[in-house]
């Protein structure tokens, strides 16, 4: 029946807003002290201050007491690419050794190694991969995932991908949003015709990927020596025409003018952002354009951080993600994320929080479902081990969830 009281949690992080936050408003995350959450028919009926009664009758309910326990939004993770074969452990110990993560790319390793291999998956071995990722992710407190295609890079693998996410999204609790990522990579037998392969998705895949409602989003990794600008814009246009949302890898290894590209076009967010220029945040920020930050990337492959702080000041919505896949980012570590955020980009905890809660939500275009504790939304919750957020960042590297609630149905030992 997913009715669910959360009773007394020493802080309620509501988070509260129905839209992404900028700049200043992401430091304040209206936190109510020993409040009460009621979750009714998978959807939060009742935010009661401590002291208020609890107007509904508790006998058709399942009570958690949380008391010395602080209760958040269910995470978010805004950028993922969960659902892919094979690994690259062997391209980590190269890195190690101080090839870049382009070299390897150029060499014909990196994104189109995992191709050969996510190629050769079947579908059920995909779907039995990623529902042991998802199981992971949750038991870290995610609740609503976005995952990508583009290690398919031919039409049928890329929907092969899209079907395993749209299987898992029906069978596992995660939610999953989908983003249609045909322009990943040049895979081999379209090197040296970029162009026509961004016609090969424009013309061949996306309608299908359209047609079947296989991904809400689309997305292009838009940097030197992968797609120029002017292939990205193009394949965004299309992507916008077919009703997709729009995603963009921008500025990760070189400033190239991915912020600038996602402002012009009204992306939903821009993602990395390593390199991004002065004038691509502050085109962001005009845009409204998410920002979302990738720090598990950064740190993986021994980069400089994004700007977050530059970002804040610039009034950007600025979203956290994971990164998750085989490459650049294999983790989905929460609490590293929040510590690499905070220790390293400089955010406070509580635009940490904003980041990964109502921000990430606004970057898959949720903002209105999920994100925070507000009436009306999912009844998607995490409770800490802790009776404070501030103990996401500061308990470094260590998973402080004690109870995940999706759709008001707790998952203890998940
Ligand atoms: O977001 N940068 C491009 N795409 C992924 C990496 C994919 C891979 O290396 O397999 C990213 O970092
Ligand atoms: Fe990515």
């Amino acid at each position: 029946m997913n009715n669910l009281i959360v009773k007394n949690a020493s802080q309620v992080v509501t988070c509260s807003g129905f839209a992404g936050k900028r700049g200043k408003e992401m430091s304040d995350l209206q936190v109510i002290e020993n409040g009460t959450v009621v979750v009714t028919g998978g959807v939060i009926s009742h935010v009661l201050k401590e002291g208020e009664s609890i107007p509904i009758n508790p006998s058709h309910y399942k009570v958690i007491s949380a008391e010395g326990k602080a209760l958040l939004p269910g995470f978010v993770d805004p950028h993922t690419h969960f659902v892919f074969g094979g690994y690259r452990e062997e391209e980590f110990a190269w890195r190690m050794r101080g090839d870049s993560y382009m070299d390897i790319m150029n060499r014909g390793g990196g994104i189109v190694n995992t191709t050969r291999a996510t190629r050769a998956a079947s579908e059920d071995e995909l779907f039995a991969v990623g529902k042991q990722r998802l199981d992971a992710m949750m038991q870290l407190g995610i609740t609503t995932v976005e995952g990508k295609s583009g290690y398919g890079l031919d039409k049928e693998t890329e929907l092969k991908q899209l079907r395993v996410m749209r299987r898992l999204n029906e069978e596992h609790p995660v939610d999953i949003v989908s983003t249609f990522m045909g322009a990943h990579a040049t895979p081999a037998e379209w090197k040296g015709r970029e162009d026509e392969f961004i016609d090969f998705n424009i013309n061949e895949v996306m309608p299908v990927v359209k047609q079947e409602k296989l991904a809400e989003c689309a997305d292009i990794f838009c940097e030197k020596n992968v797609f120029t600008t002017g292939q990205s814009r193009r394949y965004l246009t299309a992507a916008r025409k077919h009703g997709f949302k729009l995603k963009i890898h921008a500025d990760e290894i070189v400033s190239f003018g991915g912020a600038e590209l996602a402002a012009e076009l009204g992306c939903l967010s821009a993602d990395h952002l390593l390199q991004a220029s002065d004038e691509g945040i502050r085109a962001m920020a005009q845009e409204g354009v998410v920002a979302t930050l990738l720090p598990l990337t950064a740190f993986s492959l021994r980069e400089e951080f994004a700007r977050a702080r530059t970002m804040i000041q610039n009034n950007c919505m600025v979203a956290l993600a994971t990164d998750f896949n085989p490459g650049s980012s294999f983790s989905a570590s929460v609490p590293l994320l929040f510590a690499l955020a905070c220790i390293y980009m400089k955010m406070s905890p509580e635009e940490a929080v904003t980041a990964f809660t109502i921000n990430s939500a606004a970057a898959v275009g949720r903002a209105d479902k999920i994100g925070s504790i507000d009436v009306g939304k999912q009844g998607d919750l995490v409770l800490l081990k802790f009776p404070s957020y501030k103990f996401l960042p500061y308990h470094v590297g260590m998973n402080i969830v004690d109870t995940v609630i999706k759709n008001g149905k707790e998952y203890s030992e998940k």
